[in-house]
């Protein structure tokens, strides 16, 4: 049975990206967007997506503004994603979705995931819904595997799930940021959108990769170490799981044919700048997703320094710098329009 609303209905919400350190590549299950693998991220405080929704009775279609300019190719995924929440609901009613992002948007830097993330808060909140942050964790999923990161803050986990319904394929936060409030720096080598989405990607990475097994099979054992060197706030343990991670997922989507090559020349030398740093004992380490960007990630006391050695690498255009950050959150709508 579908009602209507009553009158206009609105929220807003705010979620920050998120930078997996145990990579999250490939899927189980294309419509519900369930992972071959487990996966572990920080979320980052700077960053961030700032989304209103509207559901309204005067709308004929759903409609998303994304950095002032009307986008119709993510228009099918928000609305895929609001049918969830409208589905509980039990509303058909059209939604108007204006979002903005303070950095750039498709070039690596996990929009998607805090889109995603935001999406899920402002629409429960809008429908008067007050999901458990699983169930919101579990729709984020569903627009884009990483958002269901963005639920949380800290130090985060999305498990592998093992039910067909992927109801247990959900985030769970594993530690709040304060409690190790490690420092990144996001060096910007290119703000032109990726050639090949990550989900692309990852499926033409599963169908062609013959690295697609051994990825498979030897990532709990990196989720178990992550885990670990998080608990004991241990950070050579950490930096050297996350590279193994990141170079590990990069080399099997390499070996997809044709072959996945996200870095470009100033990727490479801010790899070799971090690798330099760190061998002259600064506590550093890189992380790279489905893009150009070089994440380095710190202890608080080597931020400065990290930030202005990676200004110093050829190509690189900008360096942002940021700690970690909370979960996703109800802002005012006028907030979330004055962005
Ligand atoms: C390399 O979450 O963007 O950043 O589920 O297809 O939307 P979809 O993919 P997405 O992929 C992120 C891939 C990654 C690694 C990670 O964030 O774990």
């Amino acid at each position: 049975m579908s009602t209507s609303l009553d009158a206009d209905s609105c929220a807003a919400a705010q979620a920050h990206p998120n930078i997996a350190l145990i990579k999250y590549w490939g899927k189980r299950d294309l419509p519900l967007n369930l992972p071959v693998v487990g996966s572990l991220s920080i979320t980052l405080d700077t960053l961030w997506t700032r989304t209103s929704v509207r559901f309204g009775n005067d709308l004929l279609t759903d409609r998303l503004s994304l950095n002032g300019r009307e986008d119709a190719k993510q228009l099918r995924k928000v609305s895929a994603c609001l049918d969830l929440l409208r589905a509980r609901a039990g509303t058909e009613a059209r939604a108007e979705v204006v979002s903005h992002n303070n950095f750039p948007t498709g070039a690596g830097l996990a929009s998607s995931a805090s889109g995603f993330a935001a999406l899920v808060v402002a629409a429960d909140a809008a429908l008067g819904l007050g999901l458990p942050q699983g169930t919101l964790s579990e729709f984020a999923r569903r627009g884009s595997g990483s958002a269901s990161r963005s639920i949380f803050g800290g130090y985060v986990e999305w498990a592998l799930g093992e039910r067909p319904d992927g109801e247990d394929s959900v985030a769970r936060p594993i530690l709040d940021a304060q409690a190790w409030p490690l420092r990144v720096a996001v060096a910007i080598t290119s703000t032109a959108e990726k050639a090949i989405g990550s989900t692309e990607g990852m499926n033409r990475t599963a169908d062609t990769s013959p690295y697609q097994r051994a990825w498979i099979d030897t990532q709990e054992a990196d989720l178990a170490e992550a885990r670990a060197a998080i608990v004991a706030r241990d950070f050579e343990r950490l930096a050297d799981i996350s590279e193994f991670s990141c170079l590990k997922m990069h080399a099997l989507a390499m070996a997809a044919k044709p072959g996945l090559l996200y870095w470009n020349a100033a990727t490479m030398a801010a790899m070799h700048a971090v690798r330099a740093l760190r061998a002259s004992g600064v506590p550093v380490f890189f992380t790279i997703d489905a893009g150009p960007q070089v994440k380095a990630i710190c202890l608080p006391s080597a931020a400065v320094q990290v930030a202005a050695a990676l200004r110093e690498v050829p190509g690189v255009l900008k360096v942002l710098e940021t700690g970690l950050g909370g979960p996703a959150k109800l802002i005012p709508v006028t907030e979330a329009e004055a962005a």
